[in-house]
Formats: C-alpha cells, structure tokens, sequence
C-alpha cells in the first residue's frame, strides 16, 4: 500500500508523536547568508496534525478517515454558478470592490434575522455581528483581542485542535475541563469557579463536537449560562455543525440564555467551506474590538464570497431545503462507519453514535496509545487522528477520531475493514 513513500509517513508519525515543544523545523534557522530569528510566541506553535496527514492522503490510494472534509456532493454548485453569474451582472463593480471589515449589510442582515429567531431577542445588524473568513478566524481575533501571556482560558478535553492552535499563539495558561457523552462538565467547572478561578474566556463546542461527536445537555447549557452570569464570565461558543442534525430536536444555544457569549458560525459545512465565511455574534464591546482587530488583519472578508452567500441562503426555504438534501448523506455514513466498526471490530472498539456532525470519537481498551495503532493502519490504507492530538499535553492514549464525512459508505466499510488489520497488528 502506498502510504505517500517511507519518508512522509515517518514524518507523519513524527508530528503525531512529538512533544508539543520540540518543532520540526528550529526556531532560530542560520541560512547560507542570514539568521532568522523567530518570536517568542513561536515556541508554543504546533502544527496540525490533521493539516499534516491530510498531505500524505492527497498523495495516495489511502482511505482517509482523518480530515473532516465536507463532503463534495453537498456543495449546491448549480446554485451557486448561477448567483455568480447574476451577481456579476446585476450588481456590477460593487461585487468585487472592497467593502465594510465588519461584512456586507445582506449578509449581515440575514445573520441578525436568522439569530433574532433562533437566539430569542433582536440581534443588531450594527454592533452585534462581525463578517469573518470563517470561524478560524474568528478564534484567532478573540484570542488577540483577550489573552494576554499567562491568563487563563478555559478548554474542553478533547479539543478542536484549530481552536488550540489559534489561542495558543497568545501564550495563554489552558484549564482543562473534561467533556463526556453530554459535553464540556459544566459541575467541575462550578467547582473551580467557586475555588477562584478567573478565566478570560471558556471555550466550548456544544453542538456534534470536534472531535468527541457529543452535544452538551440543555441542563449544562443553562448550568454554564448561569456560571457566566454569576461570575461575569466570557463564553465562546463555536457552533459549526448544529445544522447537521440528524437524530433529536435541536437544542437552544448557550447564547439564548445570557448574554456574555460570542457566537460562532460558519457557511463551511452547509455550504461549502473554500468561501472561507463565517460569522460572530456577541457583545458590541467586544465585537469593536474583534472589529479593529479584523481591519489590521485583512480589512474584510471577500466581498463577493459574502454577496454570493447572502444570495443564495437568502433565498425562501433555501437552507431548508440543503439542509434536507445534505443530512441524510451524513446520517447514513455515520451508520455505515458505525455498524462496520461495531461487526469488524466488537469489543475491541467503544464509542457513542452522535446525534450529528462528522465525527466519531473512538476508545480501543487494548491500545494504550493509538499513535502506533497509527502506524499499523497507514501502512494498512487507512488515516485517522489520534486522540492525544486533542489535548493540549498530548500525552498518548487510546482514543482516536474518525471523520465518517467524506468517503461513501461502500468505502467506510473498506476502511473499517482496514483498521481491524491494523488493530489485529497491535
Ligand atoms: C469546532 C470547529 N470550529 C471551527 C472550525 C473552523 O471552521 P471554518 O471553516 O469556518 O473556519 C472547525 C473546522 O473544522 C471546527 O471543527
């Protein structure tokens, strides 16, 4: 099996495996004429490792289920070639010139609507909502504008790791709070809490979380609501995948219960994620700063990318209507990784089915660190990350996420047959 040549695969497992501090590359480079000196903050930055697996599986016959790509079949592109054309057309020049950092007033107008609704009190077009190039970004402007060196930010156990890596940057102190099948335990946090811990801001995934598939309980949703309230607390809650429910009622988001919340979104999983456009929600201080911080970065989001989107969700019972088409792919992927991984591999493998989103988050009892279960299955055909690559010590373990989005479930099965080899080589 081609794993993308010894050489990348080594360098795949080496990422996988190493401590967080010591980089690939030094942080000081003595070219043949220069010096390159790196700042500080460098010393934290990890790479990540699904950005680095998904290069050895673009290079080959490998059955990934790492990258938790959308799948392509969910992308509406008759739709959106045609509102191209039109836009191009009808609104002229404006399409392409710059435009407001904080977004264009359509899309910013639809985000207010649809939130109004949804979050239960009228949400400002003005002062409320910032346009960003996904919801990435949107981490990285409110790391900026909140952590300084050594204060402390809240994190669930596991982590969506783009988050870790955006915040880390800002040399903040992480508190780790576990998460189970229900989500980030809000009580251990009110333990802490009460013991005087002062965060700048708790980060959490309430909806099909990244990578732990779970959704936070409406109990701990009020229960974290009521936390912040109490003691003045900042909530980010990072919402990309709520759209993509398919068992249950969708629950109301921690947002719908305080105000001291930033909300985030994104077009990237409804629509398609190369727009690169999402959106934050959240208190009009903190929002004019996000804003300025946005200018300095990169002035505003596409415009185009903004208007085309705008247009085309915008459009009566369009979202509806996607959202009918597409999460039905999902539901029946993930019951096709799930059934497979449950007939291939027994008790050698746990996990709880999600009610949505893209991930299946994995315990193998017999396996102390999925890293060198890793090994077995790239050399096998198929890709998946390890656990530890979701938590910020990155200690070894043995859970591991598998991203059912992509492949089809003909293939999903393929995979999961490939992984019980691997898991046989244990
Ligand atoms: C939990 C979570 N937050 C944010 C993002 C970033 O999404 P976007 O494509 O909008 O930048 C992702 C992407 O996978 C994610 O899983």
């Amino acid at each position: 099996m081609n794993a993308g040549g010894d050489g990348t695969l080594l360098a795949v497992l080496l990422l996988c495996t190493m401590p967080k501090r010591e980089l690939p590359f030094p942080r000081s480079s003595i070219g043949a004429h220069m010096t390159y000196t790196f700042a500080k903050r460098t010393t934290g930055l990890r790479s990540s490792a699904i950005r680095d697996l998904l290069k050895v599986t673009e290079m080959s016959d490998m059955l990934s289920l790492a990258g938790g790509l959308p799948t392509p079949d969910s992308f509406p592109l008759a739709d959106l070639r045609r509102e191209a054309d039109r836009l191009l057309g009808e609104y002229g020049p404006r399409v392409v010139q710059y435009s407001a950092t904080d977004g264009v007033t359509e899309l910013r107008q639809w985000i207010a609507d649809e939130y109004t609704s949804i979050l239960g009190r009228p949400i400002a077009v003005e002062g409320e909502i910032v346009v960003t190039h996904g919801s990435q970004q949107a981490l990285d402007l409110l790391a900026k504008v909140l952590v300084d060196p050594g204060d402390v930010v809240v994190s669930e156990s596991p982590a969506y790791l783009g988050a870790v890596q955006a915040i880390e940057l800002f040399e903040p102190r992480f508190e780790v709070i576990p998460g189970d099948e229900h989500g980030m335990q809000v009580e251990l946090l009110a333990e802490r809490l009460e013991a005087g811990l002062r965060p700048k801001f708790v980060y959490v995934v309430p909806n099909f979380h990244n990578p732990s598939g779970a959704t936070m309980s409406l109990e701990r949703r009020k229960h974290l609501a009521a936390l912040a309230d109490r003691y003045g607390l900042l909530i980010v809650e990072d919402d990309p995948y709520g759209a993509i429910r398919f068992h249950g009622d969708p629950l109301p988001p921690v947002a719908s219960f305080t105000n001291r919340v930033v909300y985030l979104s994104t077009f990237s999983k409804i629509v398609a994620p190369g727009f690169r456009v999402g959106w934050m929600i959240g208190p009009p201080e903190v929002m004019g700063w996000v804003a300025r911080a946005k200018q300095a970065a990169d002035l505003h989001t596409s415009t185009f990318a903004q208007l085309l989107l705008a247009n085309v969700v915008g459009r009566d019972g369009w979202l509806d209507a996607q959202k009918a088409r597409i999460v039905p792919i999902y539901r029946d992927r993930c019951d096709a990784l799930s059934d497979a991984l449950e007939s291939t591999l027994g008790d050698q493998i746990r996990f709880h089915r999600p009610d949505g989103g893209m991930f299946l988050w994995s315990t193998f009892p017999n396996i102390a660190d999925t890293t060198a279960l890793l090994h077995h299955a790239l050399q096998a055909g198929v890709a998946f990350v390890p656990g530890n690559a979701f938590t910020i010590d990155q200690a070894p373990d043995s859970k591991a996420r598998f991203a059912y989005s992509t492949l089809s479930p003909n293939l999903l099965g393929e995979a999961a047959a490939r992984l019980a080899n691997a898991v046989a080589k244990c």
